[in-house]
This record gives C-alpha cells, sequence and structure tokens, in this order.
C-alpha cells in the first residue's frame, strides 16, 4: 500500500502495514548455558501489532474474503474465538470498516473478553456447560448469529488462506533473515497454518530444511487422544484442514510441565518474554539444537508474549497448586511419601465402570473415596471428571439398591479439591477441614489422592521419629 503524500518518510500508511517482518533475535544467553555451539534464533512474532503471529493468517483470510465477495462493504464477521486469531480479525476489521462479533465461552477470563472489547469488538459469552448441540453452545450461538447478521465467517481451522499467509510471509521472511542458511524451523502446530505454510515455502526453497512440530504430550499430532494438557493455543483433538505430515521431518511432544518451565526459564534468561507454546516450542529446538551442527541454524517460532499468561504461567500460586513448582521440601509430596507403600499411587474408576465395581475397590483397597477418571490407562493422561464417596454412595444404594448396576458417572459428585505435590502440608490441612479428600498434582497431572488419615499418619510419624531421636 503506497501513498505518495509518506514518500521518503518511515511512516506506514496504516497499522495493518505493520504485519509481519517480525524480527528473529538469537538466544544467546541460553546457547551459552546449554552449550549449544550453532545458531539458535528465535521469531519474534509480538512484535506484530496484535501482538501474535494471528495478525498474518487475520489479514490474509479478510482480504481474500473482500476478493470473493464473501464479505461486503461494511459486513460483519463472526468467529468463535477468545485468543489472538480474535485481536487479529479485530484490528484489520478496525482498519478496513467492518464490525467484528467474537463468540466465546463464560470459561474465557475477562481480561480476554475486555481486550477484544478494547478494539471494538462485540463479545457474546455462551455457558461453557452444555452440549455442543444445544441451542446456548458456543457452536450453536456462533453458527446462528453467522445466519442472521449475514455475516463472515473466517473459520482458521478450514480456511485454506491461513496456511497461505505464512507461505507468503514468514517463509520468506525467514529465508531472507537467514540468508537461506535455514537448517531447522521448529513451532507448535494448532491450526496448523503457521508450520504448515512456513513449511511449503522452505521446502519449495531447500527441501533439505527439517521442519519440527512441537506438541503437547497428549495432543493427536504427536499420537495422543487430544486431552489434557494445560498448554493454550497448541495441539488438537482433531486434525486440522492445514494438517501436512509429509512436510514434517520430526514431531517432539513435550510436557505442560516442560513448556512451561522453558517458558520461564527462556523469559529469565534471554529478557524475552514468551507464554507457555513459547516454552513448549523453544523446549523442544533447544534439543534439537544441542544435537546439531556447529553450521545449523535452528529457528524457533514464538506465537505470541508471556503478558497474556501472567495468571497463569508466570503466577506461583497458579504454577504450585498444578503441582509445577514446590514452594518447599517437607511439603504434601513428603506425607505421600510416608503413607502405605501398598496403596496404589492413583486409585480411579472409569466413569461408564458401575458403582458395585467402584464399591469394590473401594472395600479392596480401605479408602472411601475415588476420583473418576477418563482416558486411562495410560496413567499419565487421566483426565479427571468427578468423584465417588462412601458416605454418599451409601445414601444412593439405601435409597435405591438398582443403582449397584449403574454407570458411576450417574451419580458421581464434582471433583475433588486439587493441591499441588508442593505445597506446603498446613493448605492440606486448612483444605481438609471441609473437603473429605485432595486429589494431588504433579506436573499438572493427578497423582493421588490424600486424605486425613495420610496427614495424621504422617504428623504421627515425625511425632515418633523425634521422640526416637530424643
Ligand atoms: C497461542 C498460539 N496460538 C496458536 C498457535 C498455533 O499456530 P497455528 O494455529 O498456526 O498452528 C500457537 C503456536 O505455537 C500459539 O502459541
Amino acid at each position: 500500500m503506497t501513498n505518495p503524500q509518506l514518500e521518503g518518510m518511515e511512516i506506514a500508511d496504516s497499522v495493518l502495514d505493520l504485519i509481519g517482518n517480525t524480527p528473529l533475535v538469537r538466544m544467546k544467553r541460553i546457547s551459552e548455558v546449554e552449550g549449544i555451539t550453532c545458531v539458535l534464533a528465535l521469531k519474534a512474532e509480538t512484535t506484530n501489532p496484535g501482538g501474535s503471529s494471528k495478525d498474518r493468517p487475520a489479514l490474509e483470510m479478510i482480504l481474500a474474503a473482500e476478493a470473493s465477495g464473501e464479505l461486503k462493504p461494511g459486513g460483519t464477521i463472526v468467529e468463535p474465538t477468545s485468543g489472538n486469531t480474535g485481536v487479529g480479525l479485530a484490528i484489520v476489521a478496525a482498519q478496513r470498516g467492518y464490525k467484528c462479533v467474537f463468540v466465546m465461552t463464560d470459561k474465557v477470563g475477562k481480561e480476554k473478553v475486555d481486550l477484544l472489547k478494547a478494539y471494538g469488538a462485540d463479545v457474546v459469552v455462551c455457558p461453557v456447560a452444555v452440549e455442543p448441540d444445544d441451542p446456548q453452545s458456543y457452536y450453536s450461538v456462533a453458527a446462528r448469529l453467522t445466519k442472521e447478521l449475514d455475516a463472515y465467517r473466517p473459520n482458521q481451522y478450514d480456511n485454506p488462506n491461513n496456511p497461505v499467509a505464512h507461505e507468503k510471509t514468514t517463509g520468506p521472511e525467514l529465508w531472507r533473515q537467514t540468508a537461506g542458511r535455514i537448517t531447522h524451523f521448529i513451532a507448535g502446530a494448532g491450526t496448523c497454518g503457521s508450520i504448515t505454510g512456513t513449511a511449503r515455502y522452505l521446502k519449495e526453497m531447500n527441501p533439505d530444511i527439517k521442519i519440527i512440530a512441537a506438541d503437547p504430550e497428549a495432543s493427536v499430532f504427536s499420537g495422543g487422544s487430544g486431552r489434557p494438557y494445560l498448554v493454550e493455543g497448541v495441539g488438537e483433538d482433531f486434525f486440522p484442514a492445514a494438517w501436512e505430515p509429509d512436510l514434517l521431518d520430526d514431531i517432539i511432544p513435550i510436557s505442560d510441565e516442560e513448556s512451561f518451565l522453558t517458558a520461564r526459564y527462556v523469559s529469565e534468561t534471554e529478557g524475552i518474554l514468551i507464554g507457555g507454546s513459547g516454552g513448549l516450542a523453544a523446549a523442544a529446538a533447544i534439543k534439537v539444537a544441542k544435537e546439531a551442527d556447529d553450521d545449523a541454524v535452528v529457528v524457533v517460532f514464538n506465537p505470541d508474549s508471556g503478558r497474556g499468561y501472567l495468571s497463569t504461567v508466570f503466577n506461583e500460586s497458579w504454577m504450585t497448586n498444578f503441582g509445577f513448582l514446590k514452594e518447599c521440601d517437607q511439603c504434601v509430596g513428603a506425607v505421600l511419601d510416608t503413607r502405605n507403600a501398598s496403596i496404589e499411587n492413583l486409585l480411579y474408576v472409569n466413569p461408564h465402570q458401575t458403582v458395585a465395581e467402584a464399591v469394590e475397590l473401594m472395600r479392596a483397597n480401605g479408602v472411601s473415596q475415588l476420583p473418576v477418571c477418563k482416558n486411562t490407562p495410560p496413567f499419565a493422561n487421566a483426565e479427571v471428571s468427578g468423584a465417588v464417596d462412601e458416605l454418599e454412595l451409601m445414601e444412593v444404594i439405601h435409597r435405591d439398591p438398582s443403582v449397584m448396576s449403574t454407570a458411576v458417572e450417574k451419580v458421581m459428585s464434582s471433583k475433588l479439591p486439587t493441591i499441588g505435590v508442593g505445597q506446603k502440608v498446613e493448605m492440606a490441612v486448612e483444605m481438609l477441614e471441609t473437603a473429605p479428600a485432595l486429589l494431588v498434582l504433579s506436573g499438572g497431572r493427578p497423582l493421588s489422592v490424600l486424605t486425613r488419615t495420610d496427614v495424621l499418619s504422617y504428623f504421627t510419624a515425625i511425632a515418633e521419629d523425634a521422640a526416637a531421636r530424643g
């Protein structure tokens, strides 16, 4: 977009001209600490006007919809999104005179809603606790609004212009910025727009460039079922339209724990504030760079800023409650260590098992409550959906003995309160005043159930130990 009035001056014609051309910066301090001898560089997508890589597809999708006539002057854009894509669309919409309506669930934090409203967008909040085909669900509301408002729905998961944006911009930028010497490109994948589009261009220029996806451990791209994991924006439970596995040389699964700890490590060591998905990609890139030859040029794609994760990845109590950080040495983990080792670490029932089976499991192991977990085994993939408690089961069976053959999910109660393996024992004591038991998390995953008896045994062991030592 050229404007003769701006000739010779460094003034962008509009904010849209500031999308893309993000800098590449060497991760010099991390390289020193990790003994990395090749070039390891980070593509800093935070310098896009909306602070993320999603400005690129937002612009491309809207320009394509204008060209095809799907989006008319003064028209409306409806998209179910709460994140970076919403910001990108809102920026382009503001500049080109469209109205934006974003549909999201009530699970989304107020900050994210306020951010989109700040750009002049309308936000419709739907209840998260309804089935997808419920008229109130976020899918149904987005579909109804698109129809009622005769709106354009970009649908980034299906839209071919999402990867095209990266094929046209991110790929050529990396080729130019590395003088064609890039050897490895590492990125997380959500819609797969970034990795697929960038890979198409880079492989065209040099088929030997290694394209590596960093993926949350439970996501489908690295062979998981899609859940559960906590890192946001990457990994999926289905394969989006832009998933092109032939372009990938490797897929490295990374745990939530490693993603979050690496995000903090990179932020503190380099002074580059990155989020959980940036941490995920950086963790994979560090592994690759450590193994690479000295003449390798390894580029990691950082999609957005850590600023969006101040209440999670960069919040001490959130990180400790999920068992990612420890606040003491003698903490909840020590209580578990002193417990009778014959009890399996996590006893659970599946939601479809019967009440009779749950009762039998409790009796055989002498426990009075069990978490209800889906997706097990493998145990590491446990997704907790509720809990059953001896007292509650006794009441329902007393009222109706036929309930014994009913699936546990029909009678289960809400989930047990959670505590991190590295939280203080005092916290467990406080929580157990009102809760019958706690679910202990380690690395974001359920590790064990903690009861009042466990804590009492721990205190007894400490007292006995002290007495024995005189
Ligand atoms: C916040 C966020 N959104 C989305 C993505 C994934 O990008 P794409 O949807 O292009 O695959 C990433 C990638 O790391 C991300 O961190």
